[in-house]
Parts: C-alpha cells; structure tokens; sequence
C-alpha cells in the first residue's frame, strides 16, 4: 500500500480539527497507510483516536535549554511515528538545511521514520540542475547517519508545492528512480520515495499511474477532511 502523509502546515484551529476528526471517523475508512501531521499542539488528540502521526519537525538538539523547540524522544513518548525533516519552508524560512543530517540522527536515535524532503526550485529546474541538486541534499542529510534502516524521501519540487502545478509524470518516475538509486549506489540501503507538490483530487489520476513511487506528501489537499478522504480512497484502490 502507498503512504499517504498529510502535512496541515500552519493551519487549523483546535475546533476545526475536532469537526476534522468527527469527519475521520464518520467516513467509516481505514487510515492504515495514512500519517497525519497536524502541528505539534494536535498531536494527541490524533493518538488519542487511534491514529498514526507525524511530526512537522523536531528539535536539532536531545533535550535542555532551547525554548520553544521539541525533541524527538519528547515525540516518541507521546506515540509520534514520522518526523518530516528538511522541508523547503523549513529550509527557506529556519536554514534548516544546515540541520538535517542532525535531525536525521535524531529520528534514529529515538525511534522516529524520518520523512526526508528534498526539491529543486524553480531555476535550478530550468537549468536543468534537479539531479545535482538532489545529490547534494540527500549526501548534505545522510552526512555521519550510520544506523538508518527506516528512511522516506519525500521528492518535492518547490516550484510545485502549493502552485497547483506538477512535473510531468515521465520526469516524477525519472527522478523517483534516480532517488533509490543513488542512495542504494552510494548508502547500501534501500528506500522508500514519495512524491510532494500539489497533490491533489485534480491530478491524482495521472500520478497513480506512476508505479515508481511509494506514496505522497499532501499539503493543502489533506487540510478538507473531505477530500482528503477522497483522495485516500482513490490510491487505495490501485
Ligand atoms: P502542497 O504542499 O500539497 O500544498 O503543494 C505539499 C508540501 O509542502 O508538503
């Protein structure tokens, strides 16, 4: 079965995530292959339900004086599973790019899967640099992280995140491809690639026909609870 991530970002208050949940369970669905990465402040009441969650980010640092951030063993011990790392408005807004590999380490030190987000911009795209770039991002998060056996790399294109456009299905296989194999070349070590960047109920259809890839990280689609669902069922009938 594919993975299906829903990262809310910023977004919805605490009722608006009660009513979201209410709408969870009237759907009568099964949310095996779902990971719902509300943020942290949400986390509980979808553990509570019985539902597998991610954290939007954790903390570079175990534990001590560093206000306002989170850890990944604080995480764990509230039932958190994923922990998705180095996302592109992490890394835009936060350097986070100098952070990722601690954070990797992090996630495996404690236990949590590490959803690795990685994406060329606009101009490298144009100039033809997505693979380099890729290369640099994925050796710049594995630096020094020797015992992973749990990792997903989430391919999103930061031209296509939130834009409502999408690479071609060709160059998703492509670079989804590239991705596995990269990592098995150089790391020894097999691992799962999702696909991010406006996925949604419109193109959901031309991106299942990539076989390729392991599941999606889904922003603004997953924040309607409705479609959401609608979007689960449709890969879950592949
Ligand atoms: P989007 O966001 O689906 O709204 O493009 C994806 C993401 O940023 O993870």
């Amino acid at each position: 079965m594919k993975l299906v991530v829903g990262n809310f970002k910023m977004n919805l208050l605490k009722d608006d995530i009660l009513l979201y949940l209410d709408s969870l369970n009237d759907s009568k669905m099964t949310f095996s292959n779902v990971v719902f990465c509300p943020p942290h402040i949400y986390l509980s009441e979808f553990i509570n339900r019985g539902y597998t969650v991610g954290s939007q980010d954790i903390s570079m640092e175990e534990g001590g004086p560093y206000t306002g951030d989170v850890s990944a063993r604080q995480l764990k011990s509230i039932g958190v599973t994923y922990a998705i790392i180095g996302h592109s408005e992490r890394r835009k807004f936060y350097n986070d790019n100098k952070y990722v590999s601690k954070k990797i380490k992090m996630c495996c030190d404690n236990g949590l899967v590490p959803i690795l987000c990685i994406g060329e911009n606009q101009n490298d795209y144009n100039n033809a640099q997505t693979k380099n770039i890729l290369m640099h991002e994925i050796d710049e998060a594995l630096e020094g992280v020797l015992n992973i056996n749990n990792l997903y790399i989430a391919y999103e294109p930061i031209w296509a995140i939130g834009s409502g456009i999408i690479p071609c299905i060709d160059e998703i296989d492509d670079i989804v491809k590239f991705i596995k194999e990269y990592v098995y070349n150089k790391y020894r070590f097999n691992i799962k690639v999702l696909y991010g960047g406006s996925v949604s109920l419109k193109n959901i259809d031309e991106l299942l026909k990539i076989n390729s890839t392991d599941g999606y990280l889904v922003g603004g689609e997953s924040l309607n609870s409705i479609k959401f669902c609608q979007l689960i069922s449709k890969i879950n009938k592949i």
